[in-house]
């Protein structure tokens, strides 16, 4: 058997295995790449499992012509969040509307308005939620589990790409003929804030783009809190 054929045999055990076990279940889409796969394999075999994105309202525009094309290509409907209106005219008040360039705690007021306090609510009466990380991604994601519980959100979650690589991902959207982001043909690997990200040269780590100003140890924007905890010796 290939190896992208076991992995995707792997992640669909384990989204059957969330709804068994953890109904109800949600996924967490942000659009990417990796959760353009989840997006394919989640409509082809466990339609049950509930999809939010978080709209920042700063997200590019590639991004949302995404949006709309998951919403008409896909039988499964894709909920928006959005922030709270008045939290986001404090922070702007306080910090500036580009306030996060100023400092990285002024950078993390902002991700937790426009993206930690969406999750909550989204996350509310769920028992489990899946992300689209890599374990290749990032140095913050190296310790990550498939499955493990999520202490700061109190439920499961579940990793069910976790040992994707990077060319794996994009041999399924392309043998899938899966839709995703114009961007990526751009040299933009990871996709978030528009402000936020930038494209990348070759050769360049593919969170390079994101938060470029940051050491790599900061660039995580508190969806994945525990991802930050070290990996035990
Ligand atoms: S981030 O922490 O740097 O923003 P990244 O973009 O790599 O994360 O995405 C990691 C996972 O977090 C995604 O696969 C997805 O599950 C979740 N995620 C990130 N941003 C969003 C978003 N805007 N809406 C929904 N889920 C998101
Ligand atoms: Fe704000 Fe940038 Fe975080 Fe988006 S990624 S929420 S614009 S700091």
């Amino acid at each position: 058997m290939s190896d992208l054929k076991q992995k995707i045999e792997q992640t669909v055990a384990i989204l059957e295995q969330a709804v068994r076990e953890f109904s109800p279940v949600t996924f967490a889409n942000s659009l990417g790449a990796e959760d353009m796969v989840l997006t394919d394999l989640i409509a082809k075999h466990q339609p049950n499992i509930d999809m939010f994105s978080l709209d920042t309202g700063r997200l590019p525009q590639e991004t949302y012509e995404l949006m709309q094309k998951v919403r008409n290509n896909y039988n499964v409907p894709l909920v928006v969040y959005y922030p709270e209106a008045t939290a986001v005219e404090l922070y702007v008040a306080q910090h500036g509307v580009n306030g996060f360039y100023e400092s990285v705690d002024a950078r993390k007021a902002c991700c937790h308005v426009r993206k930690v306090e969406p999750l909550r609510r989204a996350l509310v009466g769920t028992r489990a939620w899946i992300t689209g990380m890599r374990r290749e991604q990032a140095v913050t994601r190296g310790s990550l589990e498939t499955s493990a519980f999520d202490a700061d959100n109190g439920i499961q979650k579940f990793n069910p790409l976790l040992e994707w690589t990077d060319a794996e991902v994009w041999e399924y959207i392309k043998t899938n003929d899966v839709p995703y982001n114009a961007l990526h043909d751009q040299f933009y690997p990871s996709i978030g804030c528009a402000p936020c990200t930038r494209a990348i040269t070759p050769g360049e780590d593919v969170r390079a783009g994101r938060w470029w100003w940051e050491n790599p140890e900061n660039k995580e924007c508190g969806l994945h809190v525990s991802s930050r905890i070290p990996k035990r010796a």
